[in-house]
């Protein structure tokens, strides 16, 4: 087994005594120790040897403590910065916090004192390295889970439909409507389990900063009229009329078309859902000099009042209503990431009985430099 190696330990200070009583007293408890009597020589040994702790005088002639903890805080990853005074005020304290030091260890002290220190400020640098593993441990853990899912789960869904399809096929019309229904049934289960593994993915991959997002200056018209032909067969099987008034000199916005034509069909799709045969779900939009506004109103069910706060929140689902429609609550979580990653806003008003409007609204981007600075 490879020996543990001992930490290595910085003392710079312009007293010969205090350098040596340091290093007697940290040699003694297994420490590597090595001394500066100015801040040059000091700063030049920190940066080859890179040791764990630095103990620096505040006072020396020649370079200042204070500069020292401010060029080594940034040249020497993860090294625990300890100022030694003699006369520490709050003010030089804080100071020397604020470019990068760690603690402090008012003179005189005893070898105990100076153990103790060291000892802190080196379980406080382990665990900034710890935390700093696990995090990106974390990170990757979350980005193979997502590849783990899509793999695993996914693709026995796609058998497990191919198979239903072949089942359909089969029974042609040999079995009677009771088994066809469970067979149908089955099919709709298994579509909404695709769906929410979908979703949950997109979500996912918002939140690890995988999900891949243009910024293009777009024409709003240009999207709500792929909507419209993408929507119009929905609501026509539904019975519902599908309405655009959206003038053709509204200002563009600035973002990715894809993303934007989902969080649309995703509202529409939902309007669809709750607004009954003869209702309208109208698509409308607006701009004043700061943002552009795009609402979608249906004339469905509503939502109750109490539940409208809620309905942003993955997973949430308004219960006990439309049993039929299925869903995962995430449609509405997917939406507001998409529409806050264009630095705008979703909001949505709603009277049970007569029926929802959601509002979005974005920023406008006057120049081509402003919209390159949109929060992504
Ligand atoms: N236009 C609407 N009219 C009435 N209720 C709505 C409307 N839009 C959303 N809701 C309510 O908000 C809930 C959350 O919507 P969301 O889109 O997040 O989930 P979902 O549609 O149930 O599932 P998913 O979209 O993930 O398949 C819905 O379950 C529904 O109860
Ligand atoms: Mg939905």
């Amino acid at each position: 087994m490879m020996e543990k190696q001992k930490p290595l330990i910085l003392i710079i200070d312009d007293e010969e005594a205090l350098r040596d009583g340091c290093r007697q007293a940290l040699q003694k408890s297994g420490y590597t120790v090595l001394t500066a009597g100015e801040g040059v020589e000091g700063v030049k040994i920190a940066r080859e040897r890179k040791p764990e702790i630095a103990f620096i005088d505040l006072k020396m002639p020649g370079m200042s403590g204070m500069e020292i903890i401010e060029i080594l805080s940034k040249d020497v990853p993860d090294i625990v910065l300890i100022m030694i005074t003699g006369y520490a005020t709050i003010l030089s304290a804080v100071e020397a916090i604020q470019k990068g030091a760690y603690d402090y260890l008012p003179k005189p002290f005893n070898p105990d004192q100076l153990r103790t220190v060291a000892r802190r400020g080196l379980d406080h640098r382990n665990l900034k390295i710890e935390t700093r593993r696990l995090r990106a441990e974390k990170e990757r853990m979350e980005k193979s889970f997502i590849t783990f899912v899509s793999h695993e789960m996914r693709s026995p869904l796609v058998v497990i439909r191919q198979y239903i399809e072949s089942l359909k096929a089969i029974a042609g019309d040999r079995f009677g409507k009771d088994v066809t229904d469970i067979i149908e049934r089955c099919n709709k289960r298994i579509q909404g389990l695709e769906e929410l593994i979908e979703h949950w993915l997109d979500l996912s991959k918002i939140e690890n900063g995988t999900f891949v997002q243009k910024k293009e200056t777009l024409k709003l018209s240009h999207i709500t009229a792929r909507i419209v032909e993408e929507m119009v067969p929905v609501c026509m099987a539904k019975g519902i009329s599908l309405l655009t008034e959206v003038p053709e000199n509204v200002r563009d916005i600035v973002g990715d078309e894809e993303g934007l034509v989902r969080v649309f069909t995703n509202i529409i799709g939902n309007a669809t859902k709750y607004t009954p045969e003869g209702g309208t779900i109208t698509i409308s939009a607006r701009n004043d000099d700061s943002y552009v506004t795009v609402s979608i109103s249906d004339t469905g069910s509503g939502i109750p009042h109490d539940k409208l706060p809620f309905i942003f929140e993955p997973f949430f689902r308004v219960k006990g209503k439309d049993e039929q429609h299925r869903g995962s609550g995430l449609g509405l979580t997917f939406c507001k990431k998409i529409v806050e990653s264009h630095g705008g806003e979703i909001n949505a008003s709603s009277k049970e009985g007569e029926g929802s409007t959601f509002i979005m609204k974005f920023p406008v981007h006057s120049s081509p430099a402003e919209a390159s600075q949109a929060p992504s």
